[in-house]
């Protein structure tokens, strides 16, 4: 079976010059997903609600990596919600809107969509995207154990569940295995101590070294060598930000990575600019640990809001949106209602907003254009450098 599919005619980073901006640095490999090939192994981490939709996907994705729509509550910001009762629906059109506009940026790009399983139209998140033309399919905050009936109808679609443990990916490739005689086309091992948004593991769990990709990454890669010759590829998640960072999690056995926090502070990111500049603003001990009404934790950063929610205080507590499986606002109307709190956070509201992080919210520093940051990590001109033109 023939494999490689190549991006585009445009001119490939390998071939390109050394500028002054760029650093020697060794090329990175190309990362096989599938039928899909990443000219750059870096994955954009999928960001809800509406951090990552078709700006940040098409950009990521004109740099050879992969761009990722966040598929949870993107219709909140669309003209297709007006009430809560048009939710589902306006999720659908919303995501068709979201993947045409990113294909649109990038024609020839890996576009993919991030679809979380503890989502109650996950599975209409799924369907809509196979049919509307994402490549890849990433899938977390559960064990995705029907993913592949579900993206069914493009068996091109890879499949790529984000996983938190060793026990979890042999789970989900035996049982995948058995009913659909279908793999993974990778894992996405998510480091609980360094990511942002929800966070596989529970409270008490939190910054055990146990789950640290550093131990947890060499023995996924053990795992796939030996069981299945290489290849499922292990991306990993959590805490990249870095040349350096990315040379180690190779080295520790990852074939790519997926990094989200870092392209928030970039003119391409889809959320307000008072979002993006509360992460150059931010000063050591503002990253706080938040319990969502999803029943986890997850890694935010410090603001109005998680102030007044950790006095006590009065947070919205109206459902707006049904959007999880288990909600304990909306169930037990306890906590807050997540995707408001998200959705106030992306349009810049800085009071009622909840804003999502991992443990690097400090080093962004200013804002940058998606492809500064490929040039400064794989250390080539950008074929989308201004200059080039
Ligand atoms: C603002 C924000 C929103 C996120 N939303 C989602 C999401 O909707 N679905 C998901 O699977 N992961 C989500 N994540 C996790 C990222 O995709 C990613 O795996 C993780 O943050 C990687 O760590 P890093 O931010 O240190 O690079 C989110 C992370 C952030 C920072």
């Amino acid at each position: 079976m023939d494999r490689l599919r190549t991006l585009s005619d445009k001119p490939q980073r390998n071939d390109l010059y050394m500028t002054e901006n760029t650093q020697e640095l060794q090329p990175l490999p190309p990362l096989q997903i599938g039928e899909w090939t990443l000219n750059v192994p870096i994955i954009q981490g999928g960001m809800g609600v509406r951090v990552s939709a078709h700006g940040l996907a098409g950009a990521v994705a004109n740099e050879g990596g992969a761009g990722i729509i966040a598929t949870v509550a993107l219709s909140l910001a669309s003209k297709y919600y007006k009430k809560a009762k048009d939710y589902y629906k306006a999720n659908i059109k919303a995501l068709i809107d979201e993947i045409e506009m990113a294909r649109e940026l990038s024609p020839n790009g890996i576009i993919g969509t991030n679809c979380m399983v503890a989502i109650r139209d996950f599975e209409d998140m799924v369907r809509t995207s196979v049919e509307h033309g994402a490549q890849m399919i990433i899938s977390g905050a559960g064990l995705p154990l029907r993913l592949p009936e579900m993206a069914s109808a493009n068996p091109k679609t890879a499949l790529v569940p984000i996983v938190s443990s060793v026990r979890a990916a042999k789970l989900i490739a035996k049982r995948w295995n058995n009913l659909y005689k279908r793999l993974p086309d990778a894992f996405v091992f998510e480091d609980p101590n360094k990511a942002g948004g929800h966070l596989g593991v529970k409270r008490e769990q939190l910054f055990d070294p146990q789950h640290a990709y550093e131990n947890v990454v060499p023995d996924l890669a053990e795992w796939s060598r030996k069981f299945y010759n290489d290849e499922i590829p292990i991306i990993t998640a959590g805490g990249i930000w870095d040349r350096a960072d990315i040379d180690k999690a190779f080295s520790l056995g990852a074939k790519g990575v997926q990094m989200a926090s870092r392209f928030i502070s970039t003119h391409e990111c889809d959320a307000h600019e008072h979002f993006k500049q509360s992460f150059i603003d931010s000063k050591p001990g503002d990253v706080v640990i938040v319990d969502s009404p999803a029943g986890l934790p997850s890694r935010a950063l410090k603001t109005n809001f998680t102030d007044t929610l950790f006095r006590g205080g009065d947070v919205a507590h109206k459902c707006i949106a049904t959007c999880l499986s288990h909600c304990r606002c909306r169930d037990d109307k306890e906590t807050f209602c997540i995707a408001e709190a998200l959705h106030h956070a992306q349009q810049g509201d800085m009071e009622r907003g909840l804003i999502f992080t991992g443990t690097n919210a400090t080093r962004h520093d200013r804002m940058m254009h998606v492809w500064e940051i490929f040039e400064e990590l794989t250390g080539q001109r950008s074929p989308n450098h201004p200059q080039n033109a």
